[in-house]
């Protein structure tokens, strides 16, 4: 009976540092899994973005960008007198945002020349907008 009892009290205690012991290694091995997360968050955020800013580009935007450096409130840094009111231009027929974009692309001295590929027609026809409406 005493070996029995000294017997199964030697498997017991065998058993439980056997499970002790298994926790202790899971615990270890749980431990790495974080970083797996802080990895996976950062590819999720990106998508909704890119596409939307080049089309939503207003004529004011695009005159700020391409024009105001020398026409800043409308006006002509280089040559005072050809401001881009609408009067100052009438006197030199310029009337309507055809004509503007005509200057755009083949501009007089002192103005650098906007072709196609750098102002395409769609955003020249908004920058030219843009003048008409906003400059008196
Ligand atoms: C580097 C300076 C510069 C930039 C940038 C510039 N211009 Fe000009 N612009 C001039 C000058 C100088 C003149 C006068 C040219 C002349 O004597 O015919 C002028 C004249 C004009 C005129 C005729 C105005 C008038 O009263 O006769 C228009 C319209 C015009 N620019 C539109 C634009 C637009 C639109 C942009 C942007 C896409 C632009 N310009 C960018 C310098 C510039």
């Amino acid at each position: 009976m005493q070996r029995r009892l000294v017997v199964t009290l030697a498997i017991l205690a065998l058993v439980a540092t056997g499970v002790t012991g298994c926790k202790k290694k899971s615990e270890e091995q749980a431990q790495p899994q974080p970083p797996q997360s802080t990895t996976a968050a950062p590819a999720a955020p990106a998508t909704p973005q890119p596409a939307a800013s080049a089309t939503a580009t207003t004529g004011e935007q695009l005159f700020k960008q391409h024009c105001a450096a020398c026409h800043p409130n409308g006006g002509n840094t280089i040559t005072p007198a050809k401001t881009l009111s609408k009067k100052a231009m009438a006197d030199r027929n310029i009337k309507s945002t055809d004509d503007i974009v005509k200057i755009m692309r083949n501009p007089g001295p002192g103005m650098n020349k906007f072709d196609e590929g750098m102002i395409p027609k769609d955003d020249a026809n908004k920058i030219g907008d843009y003048i008409l409406a906003t400059f008196p």
